[in-house]
Formats: structure tokens, C-alpha cells, sequence
């Protein structure tokens, strides 16, 4: 996949979700991971609640250790994430001076790695549609309001001015509510002159309501593309439910419009064996057994690697 998609008229990235448990456990998930993918985004080890375990201790060690496995390989580190409202550790949760801990951790993680890691996930999951003013009223807003979000945006760039910044969303990528907040949001951020770089639009299919026209996605591509931002796929996976032809489609069809349009970097999925699952089997959605991903569980290629492989 690396390879052909390096070798595109516009080359584009192909990025994997990377847990540090299987990286150190299994030398196939290891080769796997290091020959088909230019792009690796740890997929917990870099969230605060393994990071800052104690106000003001750090713990940097998988984190590092994905960061050295991606240079060791050649691959660009996307990180994720610096603020959200979940995988924190409690005291977090229960900190006063919210403000001050969120720059803190920002100055300190993304300085941590800076200049290691080509992207940052600034921003993850703030939108809620069901809100007036389209945001999740999380622990930040809480404290800080919608201002939140420029605050750590330009943190980020404070710490880490060479990387590219991303505000991470799940279900914009379709039309509707989400969609329609996603895009007011990071509109006034750009208007603002917040330092958004780009948009990552998560791609779950976790259920049939997910399998979201590749047009739509498209379409959303090229406003954002309008406002001056970058965007990519940054979490796909497709439940299957033992439709593996359906999977297969839904994956080429996404990775199709990222080589298209020359707003899209990269082209993401959340891991991509079933031997170590996704965010699919965690039990939250009422899936079935975990089949979200291109290899099988046995390391095996499913249709969706020659499905990709074909766009690219
Ligand atoms: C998920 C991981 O895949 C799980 O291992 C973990 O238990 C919970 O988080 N959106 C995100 C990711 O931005 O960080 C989430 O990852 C999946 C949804």
C-alpha cells in the first residue's frame, strides 16, 4: 500500500492506528505494520491518561518507543491527541484550574516531541450537534467555553511550530448536524486566525447508517479544502458482519476521493488486523465479532487490501 500510494501522480500517506502491546508481541503485526503503512498514529499510548498519570508526571516510554519504531521504518508520526474529553486520568477530571492544566499539558507533550512527530491531533471530538452552539459541553468548555479550543490550538503551534495541526471529528463526514457544526466551527477558527492546519474526518462504519457516499465525503473534502485546511481520513474501519465484499468497497471507495483531491494527505484506518480489533469490539456498538479491518486475523490480506491496492 506505502509504495503505491508513494508512487501516485500526488502521493499520498496510508496510515495505521499502532498499539504499543502488539508492536512489542507480535513480529508479524510488526512487519505488517512497517512495510504497508507510511504513517502511524499510537492509538492510546499518546492520550493524557498515559502520558500525565499524575499532575505533573510524565510517562513517555510506549509513546517514545512508537515514535522510534516509526522513524526506524521511515513512517510519519500523526500523534493523537492532546485534548479530549476522554482517556483522562481522574485527576484531570477533577482539577480546578482547568486552563492552566491544559496548556500545561500541551506545552509539555507536544514539546516532548517536537520535531519527532509531523502531525498533532490538536483537538478530538468537540462537536455536538444537540448543543446550540454546536460543541460538546465537555470539561473544557466547562471551563473555558468554546475558547477552548483556540486556546490549545495555539499551545500547540507555541510548542511544536513545525507540525501540522489537526482537529479530529467522528461522523462529519456525512451530511447532516455533525457535519453542519463541524464546519461552522473550523470556519470562525480560520476566520479567527487560529492555527487550524487541517481537518481529520474519522471514517467509523460501525453500522450501515455509516456507510457514507464516497460523493458526500468528497464534497466535504473540498469545503474544507475551500477554507485554506488540509484534511484525511484518520480512523476508518468498516464492521462487516462477514460482508467482506461490502468492507471491501467501502474502504476503496474513501481511499479513492483522499487520492483525488488534492486536499487530502492521507488516507488512515484504526489498526488493520482483526487479531488486535479496533474501537469496533469495544463493545459499545452492537457489532458482532471484530471484522472491521483489511488483514484478517491471521495476518491474512482480506478483500480490502486488493480492493485498496486498486485504486492506488
Ligand atoms: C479508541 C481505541 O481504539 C481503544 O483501544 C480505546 O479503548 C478507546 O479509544 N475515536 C478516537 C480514538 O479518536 O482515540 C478512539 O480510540 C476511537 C474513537
Amino acid at each position: 500500500l506505502r509504495a503505491k500510494a508513494a508512487g501516485l501522480a500526488r502521493p499520498i500517506g496510508v496510515g495505521t492506528a499502532v498499539a504499543s502491546g502488539p508492536l512489542v508481541s507480535d513480529a508479524a503485526y510488526r512487519a505488517i505494520a512497517g512495510r504497508e503503512f507510511s504513517a502511524l498514529t499510537p492509538e492510546n499510548d499518546m492520550k493524557p491518561q498515559f502520558v500525565q498519570p499524575r499532575r505533573g508526571v510524565y510517562a513517555f516510554a510506549e509513546a517514545d518507543m512508537l515514535v522510534d519504531f516509526a522513524r526506524a521504518n521511515d513512517m510519519a508520526v500523526h500523534a493523537h491527541t492532546l485534548v479530549w474529553f476522554e482517556a483522562l486520568p481522574t485527576w484531570m477530571r477533577s482539577a480546578s484550574d482547568k486552563k492552566t492544566v491544559m496548556l500545561d499539558h500541551i506545552k509539555t507533550v507536544a514539546g516532548h516531541f517536537k520535531g519527532r512527530v509531523a502531525e498533532w491531533d490538536v483537538v478530538n471530538e468537540p462537536i455536538n450537534e444537540d448543543n446550540p452552539d454546536g460543541l460538546e459541553h465537555n470539561l473544557w468548555h466547562q471551563a473555558m467555553g468554546a475558547d477552548y479550543i483556540s486556546q490549545a490550538f495555539k499551545a500547540a503551534r507555541a510548542a511544536d511550530p513545525g507540525a501540522v495541526l489537526y482537529l479530529n471529528e467522528y461522523g462529519a463526514e456525512q451530511d447532516g448536524g455533525r457535519w453542519d457544526a463541524l464546519y461552522k466551527l473550523v470556519k470562525k477558527l480560520r476566520a479567527d486566525g487560529v492555527p487550524i492546519d487541517g481537518v481529520g474526518l474519522q471514517n467509523h462504519e460501525y453500522e450501515k447508517a455509516d456507510r457514507t457516499p464516497p460523493e458526500t465525503f468528497r464534497k466535504h473534502v473540498r469545503a474544507l479544502a475551500a477554507l485554506g485546511l488540509k484534511v484525511r481520513v484518520s480512523e476508518m474501519d468498516v464492521v462487516s458482519g462477514g460482508d467482506t465484499t461490502m468492507q471491501a468497497k467501502e474502504f476503496a471507495g474513501k481511499l479513492a476521493v483522499c487520492r483525488d483531491e488534492p486536499a487530502c494527505t492521507t488516507f488512515g484506518a484504526w489498526g488493520f488486523t482483526d487479531r488486535f480489533g479496533s474501537t469496533a469490539d469495544a463493545g459499545k456498538y452492537p457489532v458482532g465479532p471484530g471484522d472491521a479491518l483489511p488483514w484478517d486475523k491471521s495476518l491474512n490480506p482480506k478483500k480490502a487490501v486488493t480492493s485498496m491496492l486498486a485504486e492506488l
